[in-house]
């Protein structure tokens, strides 16, 4: 596919997606949710990719949310349809087999925090702002903004930030958890690669069991405890286990084939 709102770039074992509208603040258009999709799924079937990142062109914002102007004129079933569609590649980004990380460069709001929420961590540069604006325009959150900032900041501090549409700073999005490191912006990508180098040295099969267990925790169909014995079990029929347990009786380090 040929990408006009994102670019991909494949450095190493990382596949970074970057959404590239700088001057929407990289709003979230439908062209740009097909694309993600595609490059979600390139990430997905490239075996030599272990981990993709995702961030915003320019300096200023991640990502200022769904596209205000496309959906502006929608009838409530196309509100509802974009919704799902939203919510659906999300997911994707949620229940990738491989880790997913942003790099949330700037303006995080409405559907670009609820991008970043949909990835597994979150390092956040020093001038990142974070908030769920959507009242502010008449509407609510639709790409599950509802639901995952609940899941990782609580409901009471859910509520005050969906119900006022206020922005917050990364040191306080740190304190709350909604991110995992803040960093000067000229450090995002360092930190990230640093990460990135901690992870790639673990069991890419294991990592994706991790990935699925936590998940289940927060799936109502699913039981967790059931999901874990699963994934755990899973693990016995794979070549990185064999590795990391032999690497370990023959006290060396482990290089997991990743199968
Ligand atoms: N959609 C479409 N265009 C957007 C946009 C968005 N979400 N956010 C910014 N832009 C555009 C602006 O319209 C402007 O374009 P023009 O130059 O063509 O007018 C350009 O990006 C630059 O933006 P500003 O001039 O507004 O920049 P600023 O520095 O003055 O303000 C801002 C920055 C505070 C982020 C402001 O742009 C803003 O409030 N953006 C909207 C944020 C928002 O409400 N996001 C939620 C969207 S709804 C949603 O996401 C629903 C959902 O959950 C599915």
């Amino acid at each position: 596919m040929n990408y006009e709102n994102i670019i991909v770039e494949v450095n190493g074992a990382i596949q970074k997606i970057t959404i590239n509208r700088p001057k929407q603040l990289n709003a979230l258009n439908k062209a740009t949710f097909a694309e993600l999709e595609s490059a979600l799924n390139e990430a997905h079937n490239n075996f030599d990719v272990k981990g993709i990142l995702i961030t915003g062109s320019g300096e200023k914002s991640f990502v200022a949310g769904a596209d205000i102007k496309e959906f502006a004129d929608f009838t409530p079933e196309q509100g509802e349809e974009l919704s799902l569609n939203g919510q659906r590649i999300f997911k994707i980004i949620e229940n990738s087999p491989k880790p997913v990380i942003a790099a949330v460069n700037g303006f995080a709001l409405g559907g670009g925090l609820e991008l970043a929420m949909s990835c597994h961590l979150r390092v956040a540069s020093d001038n990142a702002r974070f908030g769920q604006p959507e009242v502010s325009l008449g509407v609510t959150p639709g790409y599950a903004g509802t639901q995952r900032l609940t899941q990782l900041i609580g409901k009471a501090k859910s509520l005050e930030l969906l119900m006022t549409g206020g922005m917050i700073k990364a040191d306080e999005a740190l304190k709350l958890g909604l991110v995992n490191y803040v960093v000067a912006p000229e450090e995002l990508e360092n930190k990230v690669n640093e990460i990135f180098g901690k992870l790639l040295k673990q069991s890419p099969v294991a990592i994706t069991g991790v990935i699925a267990c936590v998940n289940a925790y927060f799936d109502y169909d699913k039981d967790g405890f059931a999901t874990e014995a699963n994934e755990f079990g899973k693990c016995f029929a794979t070549e990185d286990f064999k590795e990391g347990t032999t690497a370990f009786m023959e006290k060396r380090k482990a290089n997991f084939p990743g199968k």
